[in-house]
Formats: C-alpha cells, structure tokens, sequence
C-alpha cells in the first residue's frame, strides 16, 4: 500500500471511492464526495492534506484536512475519511491519519479537529475537544466533536471552531 498525495487527475478516481465508503456508513448524507469537491477549491484547502491509499495502481482509501479558525491556533479539521469496504478494517483509515497528521505538524499546524465515531477516531489519539476547551459552531453531542494536539504542551486554545463556509454549502 502506497500512501501519497493526491493529484489532480486522481480526482475522478477519490470521487468514487469516497461515494462507495459512505454508501453503507452509519452517518452518512450521500452528498460526501460532493464535499470533497467543494474544498478542493476552498481557501480552505491545504493541498499536501489531501492523500490517498493506492494499492496496485488502484486508489483504495482517502483522507482530507482543511483549515479552520480557532482563535489563535493554527488548526485543521479531519474530514472526509473513506476507504473502500472492501478495504476496511486492515488499518487503511489508521494509516491515513497517521500520515496527515505526520504532515499536518510538520506543516506547523497545532490542532485537528473531527466530528465522528468515539470509538474509532481515539485510536489515533483523539479526545473530546471539550478537554481543551474547543467548541462545536452547532450542536454535537460531546463525545462525537473530537481533537487531537499535533505537538506536547500546547495552551488549550479555547474557542469555538469556523468550518470553511462550503462545509454547510
Ligand atoms: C471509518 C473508516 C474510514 C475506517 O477505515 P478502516 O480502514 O476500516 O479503519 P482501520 O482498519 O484503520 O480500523 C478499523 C477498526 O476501526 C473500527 N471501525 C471502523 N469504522 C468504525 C466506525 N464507524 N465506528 C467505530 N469503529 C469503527 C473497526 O471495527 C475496526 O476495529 P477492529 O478491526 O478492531 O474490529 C471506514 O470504515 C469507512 O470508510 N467508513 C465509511 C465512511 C465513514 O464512515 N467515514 C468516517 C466518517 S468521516
């Protein structure tokens, strides 16, 4: 398995995968790969966040991070995660967060933040963001909006996360 960025033209490709990952999820809205699309061409966007899984020559899994506001903080939200069904649950999702947040610190970003399962994203070390004082910008039950700190001894940023505005587009 080959986790690297994603290129232009695997854009068709990561719009199937990310469709198929979400046809059977437990959330899901079928709109995801709509959303992928959106914050390709947000401000938002942090191209080298924008990986993918590939395993011979085929596209398997896809992660994207995009900025937010966060008082002072520079900071990310995790958002969308796919991997294929057929792939699941081999450590595909593990590993492309292991690798963006990888990134994300050497990027100089402090925090990412998500709004998902609280049994799955605290694998990858995330904790309610309540710990550090980060607030949803809408209502979210409290162990579902979650956070995790891309380096020791950061001062809990203490304010409300501003998703990109085409998250609600
Ligand atoms: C969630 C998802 C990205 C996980 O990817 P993955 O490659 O299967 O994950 P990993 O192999 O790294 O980890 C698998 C483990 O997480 C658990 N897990 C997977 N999805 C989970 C979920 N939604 N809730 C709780 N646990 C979950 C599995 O039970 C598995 O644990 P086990 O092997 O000990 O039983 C993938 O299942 C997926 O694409 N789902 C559909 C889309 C989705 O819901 N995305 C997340 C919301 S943005």
């Amino acid at each position: 398995m080959i986790y690297r960025r994603e290129e232009e033209r695997d854009h068709a490709e990561v719009c199937r995968v990310v469709e198929r990952a979400f046809e059977n999820a437990e959330h899901r809205d079928g709109t995801e790969h709509e959303l992928v699309a959106r914050l390709r061409k947000s401000g938002a966007f942090v191209p080298e966040l924008s990986l993918v899984a590939e395993e011979e020559g085929r596209i398997v899994g896809h992660i994207m991070f995009t900025r937010i506001g966060l008082g002072e903080a520079p900071a990310l939200a995790l958002a969308p995660l796919s991997v294929l069904p057929e792939f699941q649950r081999r450590g595909v999702g593990s590993r492309l967060m292991a690798e963006g947040h990888r990134i994300a610190k050497e990027l100089g970003y402090e925090f990412s933040v998500v709004l998902g399962s609280e049994n799955y994203y605290p694998r990858a070390g995330y904790r309610p963001a309540s710990e550090f004082a980060i607030k949803a910008p809408f209502d979210v039950p409290e162990a579902n909006f979650m956070a995790l700190p891309l380096r020791e001894g950061l001062p809990a940023p203490k304010a409300a996360v501003e998703y990109a505005e085409e998250f609600f587009a």
